[in-house]
């Protein structure tokens, strides 16, 4: 497993909102390599499978329902510390709390519709990865 590659998806909101490509620039300038990249929308079962750690919290319904409302923007990055810095990059959860110049904080809507998604650790950034990409598709 390689530890310096995280996973992230461009939610619907932000790709319907046409920020795809200034979020993409904005990885590209913290210099984040993009090792994979696909367009898509998740069905049901993948947004239900993809978090299914949260299947117990009250947003659940609302979080599965937003995540397949529209195509999102699938990725696989690579930097060292890749998973810690990406996390910093696109700022709190919750856009309100986000600091200045995060991609949250320029581009998400609520913390619902919070334009991207990180991986929150190595190891599930392996599982992210191994779910969304196929090995011919990573470079
Ligand atoms: P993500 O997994 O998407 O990168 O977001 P995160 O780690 O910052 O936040 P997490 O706790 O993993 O929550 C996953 C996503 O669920 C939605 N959420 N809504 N309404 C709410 O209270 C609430 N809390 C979380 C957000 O879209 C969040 O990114
Ligand atoms: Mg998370």
């Amino acid at each position: 497993m390689k530890t310096n590659q995280t996973f992230t998806m461009i939610k619907p909101d932000a790709v319907s909102n046409g920020y795809t490509g200034a979020i993409l620039n904005k990885i590209s300038e913290a210099g984040f390599r993009i090792a994979a990249l696909r367009m898509t929308q998740l069905t049901q079962a993948d947004a239900e499978a993809f978090y299914a750690v949260h299947n117990e919290r009250p947003f659940f319904g609302e979080l599965v329902s937003f995540m397949t409302s529209g195509p999102i923007v699938a990725a696989v990055l690579e930097k060292e510390n890749a998973v810690t810095d990406f996390r910093t990059l696109i700022g709190s959860t919750n856009p309100s709390e986000a600091a200045e110049g995060t991609i949250r904080k320029l581009y998400a809507t609520s913390m619902g519709e919070n334009a991207v998604h990180g991986s929150d650790s190595d190891e599930n950034a392996a599982l992210e990865i191994a779910f969304h990409f196929s090995e011919r598709d990573r470079f």
